[in-house]
């Protein structure tokens, strides 16, 4: 969406994947305290998102009025956002273009103009305007025209509001929604938390895998102001989600989830309880020189340039340019068994260089090297590498 907003993915944290509809103002103040003195605010991640449940009716709107639980919010929304803008964060809030929705709750249906009349003056920064039960079988031009129609709806507000358009993976959002349309949309349906879900994702079970296979055809639709969402991120959830399927992953399973994430340029909107987040999790989530990857100002998606085939596609290298002119590239091994894996800037990225430094995001090491990078990736783990090109005369030195 041409509004100037989310240049680069939007970064924060939202209720769904681990508390589902039981949110209240006191979780989302803790979650905005705990955020600010842990490292995410500095890390980041500034949105703080409401999902579902932060209404006071279920049922349709023609019957009821939008507005907050009075129990769960008595303070209000709008003291929340003052509250977290107080604290340097930017407050999200959560409707759809149906009667109401996905949770059941009163939706936005003609009342569009009011509903972001009334979000704006709450000072709410970020919408995400979910679709699940209303329109999912609705013709691409219907959905077009809802989606539209809250797009103009915020554009015609003061206050500027990031919009998130939640077609989770159908009517081709990512086909028309870039410049008029919307600035995030689900490519998918919500994601399970485990790396590779064995249920059909047909049936809605997505994982990280599905993710990225979906993904990797669309990446041309993404890029400044416009990108496809993977899904919020399930580090940390660890099977404890209220709302996912599935048993949890591995550290190295949700870091490499992360990682791809930051590759792909998703959103990365935490979905677990950041109140009683692990070391490792938070430390997967605070890695600088991934979120570079993730947040750089060009705002390429990553794509494969390269796929094992004596691994039957198991092994696979994902790159994209940086705005300094060198490549981030992960080494995703999907498989069962440890494999060696190498990048060559000639072969690979198509780039000429003779020499060039690379660095592993993971390990915060780097050397510099005139012959093709090889590393041991173990099953589900992605190297992150950055590689820069070096000009002729500059000294060589070793990976240590
Ligand atoms: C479906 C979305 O995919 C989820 O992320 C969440 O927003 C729920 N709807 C809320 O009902």
């Amino acid at each position: 969406l041409s509004n100037g907003l989310a240049l680069t993915p939007p970064m924060g944290w939202s209720s769904w994947n681990q508390f589902g509809d039981q949110i209240d103002e006191i979780l989302i103040r803790d979650t905005i305290q705990t955020m600010a003195s842990n490292g995410l605010k500095d890390a980041g991640y500034v949105f703080v998102n409401l999902d579902d449940g932060w209404q006071r009716y279920k049922g349709n709107r023609s019957a009821n009025p939008l507005e907050a639980d009075p129990v769960k919010f008595p303070s209000g929304i709008k003291a929340l956002a003052d509250f977290a803008h107080a604290h340097g964060f930017k407050l999200g809030i959560y409707s759809g273009p149906g009667q109401s929705t996905c949770a059941g709750y009163t939706g936005s249906e003609g009342h569009e103009d009011e509903d972001a009349a009334m979000f704006a003056s709450w000072g709410i920064d970020h919408l995400k305007y979910d679709s699940c039960c209303s329109h999912e079988h609705a013709p691409k031009s219907e959905v077009q025209k809802i989606v539209l129609k809250m797009s103009k709806a915020l554009l015609a507000q003061s206050h500027p509001i990031v919009y998130h358009a939640c077609h989770c993976g159908w009517a081709d959002i990512w086909e028309w929604a870039a410049d008029e349309g919307a600035n995030q949309w689900r490519i998918g349906q919500d994601i399970s938390d485990e790396f590779n879900y064995p249920g059909n994702r047909e049936k809605y079970y997505f994982d990280v895998l599905d993710m990225l296979d979906r993904g990797n055809e669309l990446v041309k639709y993404s890029g400044p102001g416009h990108w496809n969402d993977y899904d919020m991120l399930i580090v940390g959830l660890n099977g404890n989600s209220s709302q996912l399927v599935g048993t949890g992953a591995s550290n190295i399973e949700y870091r490499t989830h992360f990682s791809m994430w930051a590759m792909v340029a998703s959103p990365l909107l935490i979905g677990s309880d950041v109140r009683t987040l692990d070391t490792y999790s938070l430390q997967t989530l605070t890695n600088k020189e991934v979120i570079e990857v993730s947040q750089d100002p060009l705002g390429n998606a990553a794509e494969t340039v390269g796929v094992g085939e004596e691994a039957g596609g198991d092994l696979q290298v994902y790159a994209k340019e940086m705005l300094d002119g060198s490549y981030a590239v992960a080494l995703l091994n999907r498989g069962s068994f440890t494999a060696e894996m190498s990048i060559s800037p000639r072969r690979d990225l198509t780039m000429p260089w003779d020499q060039y430094r690379l660095r592993d995001l993971w390990k915060h090491k780097e050397g510099t090297y005139d012959v093709p990078y090889t590393t041991e990736v173990m099953p589900h783990e992605a190297k992150v590498l950055r590689l820069w090109q070096v000009q002729a005369n500059a000294s060589m030195c070793f990976f240590q």
